[in-house]
């Protein structure tokens, strides 16, 4: 899980491939060319027929014989549109090698047939294996969109050593000693003593530079990826970030809540709209206030003949606020929050929303 998902997918592959007996691969473009790797996988995750009721699927092997390479890719697709996988590729693009296009074509296939058995007897909590949740996205969807390096794949391993975390103090203009910092790559003895030190100087800058409220966080809950307080620290680097930026539009003029709030009612009144009474006033469910601020912001720009906005079900208020998200980064508002925030009005995120966009409404 701590691997990004070009080499997650390799990694799954390449077992597959071994187990059938053929040549691993190390990329989805030229290795793939010859469809040879292609059917090896098709082979080996198909149907066996020794599950319930799922009857098994044959892959005809024939088309190995085709001594044309664009041919071959042909047969090859027949054959994963068998089991329902065709998608994202023509043979062209198999036979040039596109990365892009073969990536997903093997990401489809992986999640339809991942053909994996959970090891026997032993002793695994299968739950710490659980997806990343929202919150945990929304993060690395933040700190990617500043480019920190290297790029976080997975939240908690990939900033165990801090390095990350000194780049967004960085971006909230907390000044970070690079002389203090220990830099990759880490001698294998003594890299966890390494990676602690940077920890703890997080920890430090944070209390006594940014001066957040860190009580109880010590390095080595960075190091490990104590969820709850990696979280706590990221969260106040998240939200110092949005306010920074709203206090450089605004002349360094200090910037709360009710500051914003009371910027959005102001342009709601304006635009003739209905105001909000806080970042937790349930009209922000159905992402209309949001809406109403985006027209505000740039007249004309929401299509509301296209809108329902009474009586929504979850499925609605889920499309109106993936619309709002969308209107808002066309417009030109670096909105990283979901769209399920604004849905389920998680205050925290909702106020990141309408901050971005008051950082869009200073520019006009
Ligand atoms: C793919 O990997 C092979 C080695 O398996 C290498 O020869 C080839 O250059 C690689 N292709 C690309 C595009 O990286
Ligand atoms: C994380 O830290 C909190 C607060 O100190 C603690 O209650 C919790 O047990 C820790 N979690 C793990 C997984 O160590
Ligand atoms: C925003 O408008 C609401 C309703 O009109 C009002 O109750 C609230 O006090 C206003 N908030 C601010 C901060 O202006």
């Amino acid at each position: 899980i701590k691997l990004a998902e070009k080499e997650l997918l390799l990694r799954w592959a390449n077992y597959h491939l071994q187990e059938a007996g053929c040549p691993k691969i190390n990329n989805f473009s030229s290795d793939i060319k010859d469809s040879k790797a292609y059917y090896g996988l098709l082979n080996q995750v198909s149907p066996k027929g020794d599950e319930d009721g799922v009857p098994p699927i044959a892959i005809d092997m024939s088309g190995l014989r085709e001594k044309d390479d664009l041919k071959r890719a042909e047969l090859m697709l027949d054959q994963a549109d068998r089991l329902g996988c065709r998608q994202f590729v023509m043979p062209p693009d198999v036979v040039r090698g596109n990365p892009k296009l073969n990536l997903a074509f093997v990401a489809n296939l992986f999640n339809k047939y991942p053909a994996l058995k959970k090891p026997e007897n032993q002793d695994i909590d299968w739950s710490s294996f659980e997806g990343e949740t929202r919150e945990e996205r929304t993060f690395r969807n933040w700190m990617n969109s500043l480019g920190v390096n290297p790029r976080v794949n997975h939240l908690y391993a990939d900033i165990d050593d801090a390095l990350v975390i000194f780049q967004l103090y960085e971006q909230i203009k907390v000044p970070v000693n690079w002389d203090k910092v220990n830099k990759p790559p880490y001698a294998k003895l003594g890299s966890k003593m390494k990676k602690l030190e940077n920890c703890n100087y997080a920890v430090e800058l944070g209390k006594k530079e940014a001066k957040f409220s860190l009580v109880g966080i010590a390095g080595q809950d960075l190091h490990e990826g104590n969820k709850t307080l990696t979280l706590a620290l990221l969260w106040q680097l998240m939200r110092r970030y949005t306010l920074n930026i709203l206090e450089d539009l605004g002349d360094g003029q200090k910037v709360t809540d009710d500051t914003i709030v009371t910027w959005v009612n102001g342009s709601l009144t304006e635009a003739g709209k209905p105001t909000i009474s806080s970042f937790k006033d349930q009209s922000i469910s159905s992402s209309l206030p949001v809406l109403d601020l985006i027209d505000a912001i740039r007249p004309g720009s929401i299509r509301y003949d296209l809108l329902k906005t009474d009586d929504l079900t979850e499925e609605e208020k889920l499309n109106n606020a993936k619309y709002a998200i969308s209107m808002a980064r066309k417009i030109g508002a670096r909105v990283y929050a979901l769209p399920e925030d604004l849905v389920e009005v998680k205050p925290k995120m909702v106020m990141t929303v309408f901050a971005c966009l008051m950082a869009r409404g200073f520019k006009n």
